[in-house]
């Protein structure tokens, strides 16, 4: 049974009785479930250590996987990072924040070891969500807030989605209705060249080099991928159901014969309403949207991959976009849905149905 409780906000006029609220509940060490426009956030006041630890063990999530400081501006942003921090970041957040950028820079020496798991640099976020800008200014504090799922799990974009995985296990709730953007910030960290993405997110790289020279993680001149964000672990954002990801188009040239060997009862096909994609008879085919609209197809892609989570289902097949820009957000998404495996041809499909 939930016990936390939800308190309904109108993200377009925020009750202020409500917003103060739950700001002093994050105030004195409760856990508060809060909107972003990312996707919910599982928030606990960042300079309380009681309140940090009570995040992790809520979320099941290994104390190693460092969490984002929310801010609501520069006073905040003094209390977690050392400033004034890196120009390539100021750049950054001058032209995105507040939004879906997540700036990991060198740590203010008071923030509370277990918000950056003890590594010598914090990730900063200033959320342009009416809601979650309001609570933290009424707590007055930053706030500690990973994604609030069950860990390894799929992010909630919904207060439902929040109560059905941790409702028995934090206080309260701030039910904001759906996450605009429906996937995580991107995660940036810095160096003498400029910007290196650690994290597909909402905001894509194309976005950012217009600003300061980015580079992917693991492009050449990166040492390796030990500077990835800590804890993105390669099966994330994962069904409970087994999953596998295929190569976008994998099935769009196969025969009736190549068809034939793949169909099994229990499918789940995971593809685009813009591509004509066969499919064996016995599988069923749920549209993540269309591959031109990408911004509602990562609107949309967990409350998708929830709902395919169904007793009936043995097996979820979800197809890559195969785009740049948010495209490489939801096929990083989709990727690691399947345990960071992607299967790029037909016989190795086949494999994987049959095992
Ligand atoms: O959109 C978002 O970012 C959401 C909302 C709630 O703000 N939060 C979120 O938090 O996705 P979480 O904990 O699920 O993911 C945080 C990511 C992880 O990949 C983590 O490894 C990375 O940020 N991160 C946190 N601190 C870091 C640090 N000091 N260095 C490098 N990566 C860090
Ligand atoms: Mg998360």
């Amino acid at each position: 049974m939930p016990s936390a409780v939800r308190l309904v906000v109108d993200p377009d006029a925020p009750d202020p009785s409500l917003i103060a609220k739950a700001g002093a509940t994050l105030k004195a060490g409760k856990l508060v479930a809060i909107p972003t426009e990312t996707v919910y956030g599982l928030g606990a006041n960042a300079l309380d250590p009681a309140a940090v630890q009570a995040i992790f063990a809520a979320k099941g999530r290994p104390a190693s996987d460092p969490l984002i400081a929310h801010v609501d501006g520069p006073e905040l942003l003094a209390m977690v990072a050392a400033t004034p921090i890196p120009d390539h970041a100021r750049l950054l957040t001058e032209a995105f924040w507040p939004g879906p950028l997540t700036i990991v820079v060198p740590r203010h020496p008071d923030l509370p070891s277990a918000v950056t798991s003890g590594l010598p640099d914090a990730a900063v976020r200033c959320p342009a969500h009416p809601v979650a800008s309001a609570i933290i200014t009424a707590a007055g504090v930053p706030i500690a807030a990973p994604s609030a799922n069950r860990f390894s799990r799929v992010s909630p974009t919904s207060a439902d989605h929040v109560l059905a995985d941790l409702g028995d296990r934090i206080d309260m709730v701030v039910d904001a209705g759906r996450s605009e953007h429906g996937l995580e910030s991107t995660v940036v960290g810095f160096d003498a060249d400029g910007a290196i993405v650690l994290r597909h997110g909402a905001i894509p790289l194309e976005a950012l080099a217009k600003f300061v020279p980015t580079r992917m993680l693991g492009d050449s001149g990166d040492r390796n991928k030990s500077k990835a964000s800590p804890g993105h672990d390669e099966r994330h954002y994962s069904p409970r159901t087994p999953t596998v990801t295929v190569a976008a188009e994998l099935l769009s040239d196969a025969s009736e014969d190549e068809l034939a060997t793949l169909d099994r009862p229990g499918v789940i096909y995971a593809g685009y309403d813009d591509s004509d994609t066969p499919l064996p008879h016995r599988w069923t085919f749920v549209s993540l949207g269309r591959r031109s609209t990408i911004a509602a197809v990562a609107h949309d892609l967990y409350d998708t991959l929830r709902s395919m989570d169904r007793d009936d289902v043995e097996l979820i097949i979800v197809e890559l976009t195969g785009g740049d820009g948010l495209g490489r957000a939801v096929d990083d998404r989709l990727t690691r849905a399947g345990s960071s495996r992607i299967i790029d041809d037909l016989a190795a499909l086949a494999d994987a149905i049959a095992s």
